[in-house]
Parts: structure tokens; C-alpha cells; sequence
């Protein structure tokens, strides 16, 4: 899924690439796809497939990364990382050009593209944390199936039609049926209580933020909806950020858009935001048990700026584009 959205988000962009080549398993092999009004044909990933690259943009899982990033590197690549093999490494930027660009130029040959959930919340928070510093911020996602992958998308599909057509629906991917449900379960569970995906939002966020010590509480939940995670994020500030000054804040910030008009039904919606760039955000309201802080609620395609977007991006920038 987030391949499919790299290449497309390259040819959109217009990134200057004068080579392009796909990698991928050996179930892929000779197939084809369309890139500039050529075809490339999928290569299998090798030892030897990085001789020649100048950035290899991996998202093939961890276990692909933590073997084949270090020869990527070892043959004169950058490797953009989308998986979660080196993100907490201390010598491993971990970027979000809207938030921390300057992290991206202290690299040993790896950067790392944070988890999804993670980049659509810190570009909205950022240009508020800029206007009265963060204090506490805590976070319930409802993270689309397109974020497990495409096995999950088609899970999605067929436990749908087997429900309305009386079937019983079979888990495959997830441990229940995510079809008409949700599953408060993303990752595994560690001795905290707490997923390993909500870990990563309250570390990712800390290292991103330059932040080390700012409380961060996160409960990841798995929806039926394809593509799209939407947030509710509720942050305390140092001082109190009257709502309509934090909307105007917001219309000024890179990646942002505000939709904030629910007299008028409009409000960030994942259908909405698929195949779209911006990190959505509106039902912005101070929060009436606390007046420092505000809730939200943020919405962003889960592909694009929650992976290959932001790959593309840190790309771009490390090139000087
Ligand atoms: N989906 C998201 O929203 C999202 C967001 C942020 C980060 N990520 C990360 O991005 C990565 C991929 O996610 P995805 O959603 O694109 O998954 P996906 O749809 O399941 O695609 C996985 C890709 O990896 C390839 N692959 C798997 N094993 C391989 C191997 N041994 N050698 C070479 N290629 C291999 C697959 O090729 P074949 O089809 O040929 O096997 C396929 O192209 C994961 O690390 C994920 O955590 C995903």
C-alpha cells in the first residue's frame, strides 16, 4: 500500500528521479506498473539490488529494513525508513519536515519515517507547542485497515459482505472481526498494559518534538474505515490558547488545514481526507474541565502524509528540493 502511494506521490511531485526501480518479494516478481508513461517491472529484493542508488525509500517491514537498510547504506544510498526498525535509534533522525527539518541533515545514512499516527498529530500540535509550550497531551486514535497493510484491506472487504450476506465473518489479519467493530489492540500488548503502537506515539512524539520528558497518554483503536486515521487529541498548554486564536494559528501552518465549521456539518472526515495531503483538523473547543487546554480532532490518509508522503518529503528536503 505505501509503495503504491510512493510511486505515485514521486510522479506527482515531480521528484527528480532518473532511474526508478521497484523492489519487492518473489511473489511479486515480473510485475508491472506505470511510472512516467513507462512500465517498471518489480525486481526481487537482493543483496546486490542497491548498486547505483543514490535513495531507496524502503517500506517493506521491519524485519526487511533491519536486514537490508545497512547494505543499502553500505552501497552510497540514503535510505528513508518507513518501518519501525531504527526510529528510537539515538543516531537515527526521525523526521517530519514540517516540524523538525533540521533533524534530517544529522543522518549516518538512515533516516527514519515516523509511525502514522504519530506524523499527523505533531503537525498540528507543533505551531501551537510554538505559541505556549505543550504541557500534557493525551490521544484515542481511530486508525484505518490501509495502516496493517493490504491483507487487512482485503480483510475489510470480504468480512463486510460476509456479514451482509448472513455469513460469519473469519479474522484472519486482526484476532476478531474488524468488520462493524473496533479493536482497542494495534501491535502487541507489553508489560505496561499499553500496545506497542500507543508506545511508539508517546516516544515518537517525545523525540520528534525534542521533548523528552512531555506526559503523552495514547489509546490506539483499529476502525473499519480503509483509509484515513482520525484523532482525538486533547493538549494542555502553559498557558490557555483561546480556540479561535488556535483556528488562526493553524490556517497559517505548513500541512494544515483547519475544517472547523460544525454548524455546518463540516468537520475533518477520513473519506474525505483519502488521496489528499494535508493533516486535517477542526472541532477545535477548549476543554470545559481544564482551561489550558484544548480538544481536537485531527484527520489525515494514513498512506500519504502518514508514510510515503512524508518519505517523499524527507527526500526532498535532504536533496535539496
Ligand atoms: N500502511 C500505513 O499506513 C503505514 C504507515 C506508516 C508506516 N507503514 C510501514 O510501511 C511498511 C509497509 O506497509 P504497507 O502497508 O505498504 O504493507 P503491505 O501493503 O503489506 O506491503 C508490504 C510490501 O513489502 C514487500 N515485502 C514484504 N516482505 C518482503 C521481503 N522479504 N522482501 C522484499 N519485499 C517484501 C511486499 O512485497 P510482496 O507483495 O511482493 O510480498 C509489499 O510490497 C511497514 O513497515 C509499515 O509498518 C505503513
Amino acid at each position: 500500500m505505501v509503495g503504491q502511494a510512493m510511486r505515485s506521490i514521486l510522479e506527482e511531485r515531480n521528484f527528480p528521479v532518473a532511474e526508478l526501480r521497484l523492489l519487492a518479494s518473489e511473489r511479486s516478481r515480473g510485475r508491472r506498473f506505470p511510472f512516467r508513461g513507462d512500465e517498471i517491472e518489480v525486481e526481487v529484493l537482493g543483496e546486490n539490488s542497491f548498486r547505483g542508488v543514490d535513495l531507496a525509500l524502503f517500506s517493506a517491514g521491519k524485519e526487511v529494513s533491519l536486514r537490508y537498510a545497512p547494505l543499502a547504506v553500505e552501497a552510497g544510498a540514503v535510505v528513508v525508513d518507513n518501518s519501525s526498525a531504527f526510529r528510537m535509534e539515538e543516531k537515527v533522525p526521525l523526521v517530519v519536515p514540517e516540524v523538525n527539518p533540521d533533524h534530517a541533515f544529522g543522518h549516518g545514512g538512515i533516516i527514519a519515517n515516523p509511525n502514522c499516527s504519530t506524523i499527523q498529530m505533531v503537525v498540528v500540535l507543533k505551531p501551537l507547542h510554538d505559541r505556549s509550550p505543550m504541557r500534557r497531551v493525551v490521544v484515542s486514535t481511530y486508525q484505518s485497515v490501509s495502516g496493517t497493510g493490504k491483507d487487512a484491506v482485503d480483510e475489510l472487504h470480504k468480512q463486510s459482505s460476509d456479514v451482509l450476506s448472513g455469513k460469519e465473518p473469519v479474522p484472519r489479519v486482526y484476532p476478531h472481526a474488524i468488520a462493524f467493530n473496533c479493536l482497542p489492540h494495534i501491535d502487541v500488548f507489553l508489560p505496561n498494559g499499553y500496545t506497542r503502537e500507543e508506545m511508539k506515539m508517546v516516544e515518537e512524539t517525545r523525540k520528534i518534538m525534542g521533548l523528552p520528558e512531555l506526559p503523552v497518554s495514547a489509546t490506539t483503536v483499529r476502525v473499519p474505515v480503509f483509509v484515513g486515521h482520525s484523532e482525538s487529541v486533547n493538549v494542555e498548554f502553559e498557558e490557555a490558547i483561546d480556540p479561535e486564536e488556535a483556528r488562526n494559528i493553524l490556517r497559517e501552518a505548513p500541512g494544515v488545514e483547519v475544517v472547523d465549521d460544525p454548524e455546518s456539518n463540516l468537520y475533518p472526515l477520513a473519506l474525505h481526507a483519502e488521496g489528499k495531503d494535508p493533516c486535517y483538523v477542526g472541532r477545535i473547543r477548549s476543554d470545559l474541565s481544564c482551561p489550558r487546554a484544548l480538544n481536537m480532532w485531527i484527520v489525515s490518509d494514513n498512506l500519504r502524509k502518514g508514510a510515503a508522503l512524508n518519505a517523499v518529503q524527507i527526500a526532498e528536503l535532504i536533496s535539496g528540493i
